[in-house]
């Protein structure tokens, strides 16, 4: 690490209040205190991919065809990284049905073809969601059809990706509960044609499809201190689809970390260990640590972004339920958030490599948090 670099650390922790002894963290609170000091990897440490399949678990991240397609640097750097591939676009109703009555499963089937390729898992994302729904959905959808509709859809998508897919998101975001309702449930398209049941319908139309491959129920803003709420729907409706025995195999914790929002790490902790304790993995699907609270001196905000992966990983990467972690991109050079631009329109910095494909501390953390993970 360059001097500099140190220096600016210790600002970091000086602003949070934090007195620092020689080895670094000291009397960090604990709720603040990184698992393991970071710094910038060698160039040849092992890939992520490998470091996680020492633990028999995960690791990789979502991305579109067509960066792999355009360029070959990103692709080469995504293959040397990744040892499991979420379509971040390819897989939405959006993108598999142009039309009522057609589906498109050419970008998917090359996603899939270039994770066989690579001895990459493959995830399916996602069956039944509000949004990301193609334009005639709104006018040919209703009350009436909505049903064969959905199962329809299941059971062509599934079952033309079946045996290729580890993973699908058979339903995602469907806990909402600022709609108030007693079940928790969000007050979308689909619960409005089908009642609740629609939840535990697509699960049984995915498993019919594909018997081999893990069901998951996807949730974003699980992670933060505040999210108290939304924890417990969530863990009610597992209940509710395990009491049913609705085959449903794991948890997906999206895990969009917003900077400055408060982790608190006893409660994800007790969180994770309640979902296993429903007999569910639980995957890290699509983390990723937005730097707009963070200076824009680039340095100081690497640490930053990393010291929360690192905040957030040494919880989660200890739960032995946890079988595999997600990026939502590997490098900055291509990021989701555009609605995230920061205030002084540096560009963003959420992910483990730089738009240069260089490893960041945010890189560093993630590879010590799964040196320092159990083996499953
Ligand atoms: C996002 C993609 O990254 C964008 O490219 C797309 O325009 C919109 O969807 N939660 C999810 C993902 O489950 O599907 C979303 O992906 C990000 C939030």
């Amino acid at each position: 690490m360059k001097r500099r670099d140190f220096v600016l650390g210790l600002g970091t922790m000086a602003g949070a209040g934090v007195a620092v002894g020689v080895d670094g963290w000291r009397s960090h609170p604990v709720h603040q205190r990184p698992s393991v000091a970071l710094s910038l990897p060698s160039h040849d440490a092992q890939p992520l991919r490998e470091l996680a399949a020492q633990k028999n678990l995960l690791y990789g991240a979502a991305t579109q065809k067509r960066f792999l397609t355009s360029d070959p640097i990103f692709a080469s750097y995504f293959q040397r990284e990744c040892g499991v591939l979420t379509p971040e676009v390819e897989l939405k109703w959006k993108r598999l049905r142009p039309t009522p009555n057609e589906f498109n499963f050419n970008d998917g089937d090359w996603l899939a073809n270039f994770a066989a390729q690579n001895q990459m898992a493959l995830r399916g994302h996602t069956l039944v969601w509000h949004k990301g729904l193609p334009p005639w959905f709104a006018t040919h959808i209703n009350a009436l059809n909505a049903r064969d509709q959905m199962l329809k859809h299941i059971e062509t998508v599934v079952g033309h990706f079946a045996g290729r897919v580890h993973s699908w998101d058979v339903v995602n975001e469907a806990v909402f509960p600022l709609h108030h309702r007693r079940d928790g449930l969000r007050e979308n398209p689909w619960l409005q044609m089908l009642g609740p049941n629609y939840i535990e319908m697509a699960f049984q139309a995915a498993a019919a499809a594909d018997p081999n491959t893990l069901l998951v129920y996807n949730e974003v803003a699980l992670d933060f201190d505040e999210n108290d709420k939304k924890r417990a729907a969530t863990l009610a409706l597992l209940q509710r689809l395990k009491a049913k025995k609705v085959p449903i195999h794991a948890l997906g914790i999206q895990g969009h970390l917003r900077g400055k929002t408060k982790i608190n790490a006893e409660k994800l902790k007790t969180f994770l260990r309640e979902v296993s304790a429903l007999g569910l993995k639980i995957m890290i699907t699509e983390l990723d640590v937005t730097d707009r609270a963070f200076p824009r001196d680039i340095d100081q905000r690497d640490r930053q972004v990393a010291e929360i992966y690192s905040e957030y990983l040494s919880v989660v990467l200890q739960e032995p339920a946890v079988n595999a972690l997600i990026t939502w991109g590997l490098s900055d050079r291509y990021i989701w958030l555009k609605n995230e631009a920061r205030k002084d329109v540096a560009l963003p910095r959420p992910l483990p490599l730089d738009r240069q494909m260089n490893r960041k501390l945010a890189w560093s953390a993630i590879a010590n948090n799964l040196k320092a993970a159990p083996k499953r």
